[in-house]
Formats: C-alpha cells, sequence, structure tokens
C-alpha cells in the first residue's frame, strides 16, 4: 500500500517536473522574416487612426501646416518610443507584462507593462465596435443601401449606430474573424494575415488615390494638404499632431511591445521603427489624398470631425463621381473594405497583447487564451455599442461608455504608460543594457544612440507630459 503510494507521488511529482520543462523548453514564437516583422508592425500601426482619424484632424487643423508638425513629431518622438517599447519587449522575449518586469527586475517599474497591457485590452472592445461599423459599410456600399441624399446617408449612420443588433452583431464578425487569424499563432496568423492583406490595402489606397486625384477641381484638395498656411499655426495644431502620431503608432498600448518579443536577436530596431513610421505616414497623407480631393471636388469642407468618414465620404463618392455611377459604386465599397482591413490588422495586435499575457501568465494554451480574450472583448463591445443609443443605462457623467472608453484610454492611461516607459528607459534602466540592445550587442554602429537617449531622457517626456495637461484642460 505504502509503496503504492510513494509510486503515485514520485509519479505526480514527474508530471509536475515535465510539465516545467515543458513550459521552460517551450521555444517562444517569433517572426519568420524581416518583412513579416515590418509588415505586422506596421499593420498594428496602420489602422483607423490612419484613415479615419488622420484626415479629420488635418481637416480641422489647418492642412498642410498639421502635416508637417505630424511628420516632426513621428520622427523626433514617435519612433524613439517605438524603438524603446522594442528593446523592452525584444529583451523580455514575453509579454508585456512580463517584459517590464524582466526588464525592471521585478521593482514598482513593473507596473506599467500591467497599465500598458490593460490598455490594449479595453481599447480592443471599443475599437472592434468602429471596425463593426467599417464592415455594415462594406455590406451596406455592397448592396447599394448608400445610394440617396445627403439627408439619407446621414440619418442612415445615427440610426444604425444606435440600433441594438446590427452593431453588435458586426462587432462579433470582426472579433472572430481576428480570434481565427490570432489563434493561429505568429507565423501562421499574424504574420501571414499581415503579409496577405497589407498589399491588398496599399492597392486599394492607390487605386482610391488616382480616382479621386483625377476628378475635376482635385487640385484644390491636393493644394490643402501640401500648402502650408503658417496662420494656422498654434498650439492646439502641435499638441493635436503629437497626440496622433502617438496614436497611430499604436504606442503605450503594449502592442509594440508585444510584436516586439517576437523579433529575432537580429532585428535592426532603428531602422524597422524608421520604415514601420514611413509606411505609417504615407498611408495616412495617401488617406488625405483620397478623401480631400473628392471633398474639394463637390464643395465640401473637410472640417467635419469624427463623422468625415461615415457620413461625409459617402455622399462625397457619390456626387463626385456622378457621370459614372459604377466608379462611385466601386469606390465606395473598395474604400470600406480597405478601411476594415486597415481595421482589422490593428486589432490583431490588441488582442494579441492580452493574448500573450493570458497565454503566459496562466500557462494556457494559445487558443484558449485568445477565445477568453475574444469573448472579453465581445462583452466589452456589446456594452459600448449599446451605451451609443440603444439602451440609456450606460451614460455616466454626461458621457456614454463608449466615450468613457476612448476618453480613459486614450487620453488618461495612453500618456501615462508613455511617459513612464520613457522615464524608466531613460533614468532606471542601466545605460549599457539599453545600448546593447539598440546595437545588437554591438553588432551594429548603434550611430544614433546618443541622440536617442537624449530624445528618450528629456524631449518625450516633456511632450507628453504636455499633451497630458493639455487634454485635461490643465493646460492651454
Ligand atoms: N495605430 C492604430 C491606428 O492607427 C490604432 C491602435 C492604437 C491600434 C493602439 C493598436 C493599438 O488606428
Amino acid at each position: 500500500m505504502q509503496f503504492r503510494c510513494k509510486i503515485k507521488k514520485l509519479f505526480i511529482l514527474l508530471q509536475s517536473k515535465f510539465k516545467k520543462v515543458d513550459m521552460t523548453k517551450l521555444e517562444r514564437a517569433s517572426f519568420g522574416s524581416k518583412l513579416g516583422v515590418i509588415l505586422a508592425t506596421a499593420g498594428s500601426a496602420v489602422g483607423l487612426g490612419n484613415i479615419w482619424r488622420f484626415p479629420y484632424m488635418t481637416g480641422q487643423n489647418g492642412g498642410a501646416i498639421f502635416i508637417i508638425i505630424y511628420v516632426f513629431c513621428v520622427m523626433l518622438l514617435g519612433i524613439p518610443c517605438m524603438i524603446s517599447e522594442f528593446i523592452i519587449g525584444r529583451h523580455g522575449q514575453a509579454n508585456t507584462a512580463r517584459a517590464f518586469r524582466i526588464m525592471s527586475g521585478d521593482t514598482i517599474w513593473s507596473l506599467i507593462g500591467y497599465m500598458g497591457v490593460l490598455t490594449g485590452f479595453l481599447i480592443s472592445g471599443y475599437y472592434a465596435v468602429v471596425s463593426g461599423w467599417c464592415l455594415e459599410y462594406v455590406w451596406a456600399s455592397a448592396s447599394g443601401k448608400l445610394l440617396g441624399d445627403p439627408a439619407y446617408i446621414k440619418d442612415y449612420f445615427s440610426t444604425f449606430s444606435q440600433e441594438p443588433v446590427k452593431p453588435v452583431f458586426w462587432t462579433f464578425i470582426i472579433l472572430l474573424a481576428t480570434y481565427l487569424i490570432i489563434e493561429n499563432g505568429v507565423r501562421k496568423g499574424i504574420e501571414r494575415a499581415s503579409k496577405l492583406l497589407m498589399p491588398i490595402l496599399f492597392i486599394l489606397l492607390l487605386i482610391i488615390v488616382i480616382a479621386s486625384c483625377m476628378l475635376p477641381n482635385a487640385d484644390k484638395g491636393i493644394e490643402f494638404l501640401f500648402k502650408p498656411d503658417i496662420s494656422k499655426l498654434n498650439s492646439d495644431v502641435f499638441l493635436a499632431a503629437l497626440g496622433q502620431s502617438f496614436y497611430s503608432l499604436s504606442i503605450a498600448m503594449g502592442c509594440i511591445c508585444t510584436y516586439a518579443s517576437y523579433f529575432s536577436k537580429q532585428t535592426n530596431l532603428t531602422n524597422s521603427a524608421v520604415q514601420i513610421a514611413v509606411i505609417d505616414c504615407l498611408v495616412a497623407i495617401l488617406a488625405g489624398l483620397m478623401i480631400f480631393p473628392a471633398a474639394f471636388s463637390v464643395g465640401v469642407n473637410p472640417d467635419s470631425g469624427p463623422s468625415l468618414i461615415f457620413i461625409t465620404l459617402p455622399n462625397v463618392f457619390q456626387q463626385a463621381f456622378s457621370a459614372i455611377p459604377v466608379l462611385g459604386y466601386a469606390v465606395s465599397l473598395l474604400f470600406f473594405v480597405l478601411l476594415s482591413l486597415a481595421a482589422l490588422t490593428s486589432l490583431m495586435s490588441l488582442h494579441e497583447v492580452s493574448t500573450a499575457f493570458f497565454q503566459e501568465e496562466m500557462l494556457i494554451t494559445r487558443k484558449k487564451a485568445a477565445l477568453i480574450v475574444t469573448i472579453s472583448t465581445s462583452v466589452i463591445g456589446v456594452f459600448c455599442s449599446l451605451s451609443l443609443g440603444a439602451v440609456d443605462c450606460f451614460e455616466f457623467f454626461g458621457k456614454t461608455l463608449f466615450d468613457w472608453f476612448d476618453f480613459v484610454t486614450g487620453q488618461i492611461f495612453l500618456p501615462i504608460v508613455g511617459f513612464l516607459t520613457c522615464i524608466f528607459i531613460g533614468w532606471f534602466l542601466p545605460h549599457k543594457l539599453v545600448r546593447d540592445e539598440f546595437t545588437n550587442w554591438g553588432t551594429l554602429r548603434g550611430r544614433f544612440f546618443h541622440f536617442y537617449l537624449f530624445l528618450i531622457k528629456y524631449v518625450c517626456p516633456l511632450a507628453i507630459l504636455f499633451i497630458f495637461l493639455h487634454q485635461l484642460g490643465l493646460l492651454r
């Protein structure tokens, strides 16, 4: 009897040992190629921020002057912050929370990582709702529902977004698509999907840009985008550009850090950050070139805010191509397909932040982790969507739940995580460690290391502090 007990104990011990060995020996996933690294990370960066947010912000902030400052912010502030997340993610070879824990030696700084994961998680819910709207618009434009007078199209959006079922249905669909990609892993899921979707996105973008720029009076829109008017410059324009550059590069939400944990030791972090930033800027500017020439050609004001895409644009396309209605139909449809693809690749990265977290912290399979994330983000998505009008118990202090998610993640968590990451890298970590990652252990020259360190120590934290105070209304 005793012997049997001993055998049993031994078996359990062996089993637990095996489990442990299994976990530690489990090879960590990685991207298979340089192109995969660039396209997947650019896929995270290129999203609704480029095609939906950037054009209306450009419209509201004076056109060309905003773009110049924006590009400047991306180069001097966005790229160093992206490199910092690369350094932490690749060094940690783990989800964002654990990567910060490893980097900080389990000190209080690890909280930044947890906050990054939380920000990514909370954002995925409401980002999925807007991504779902894009799918509805693909469907609506394909079935010819987006034709009619401007008042009808305006109504279409407000009725649809306040409905209880349809937006929720599309939110589920986009989350399901994300799940199906994520559960396949880093190479077979994320990398393969990015390599397929990103080129399609570019081609669609170019087709619409060409169609839009060939319209009569398109040159007015092109001028608005490229001829700066210095008189429009003020501190608001500067802060708007700064905020947009961080959002557009997916900084401070755990995404960049998580993807960087799949980079190889040979990945050149500076070059990759520059390439991704260039792609992101290019897509944003091309999105402007797709929208403004068409808007100007029919005399529509481009500063109409967030509704620009869902209300103004279907009208603009319809009127601009009224001579050849088929073209109007095709452009509108392609545009919303493009928007949905951009949203999907960003949603994938947001989903991956939490999936990697659950998988590695709860020691469960990728499939299970992805399922937990999909279900919980669906719940957030449903509540956010319903708060827009279908149910009125989701309004607190004058803001809907949807607005709260946007406000708390984008205007509170994002700057805090971004600011603390800069302080952590610039002031807390030994410079040798940062330099080693920056130069791939001395195999690269790292010419810009000191410049990078200067930016991350002083310029970036101060700039982020300014946006934060400005957004909270404490700085005018
Ligand atoms: N960068 C994405 C965009 O431009 C938004 C995003 C933010 C995606 C944060 C992931 C994480 O739309």
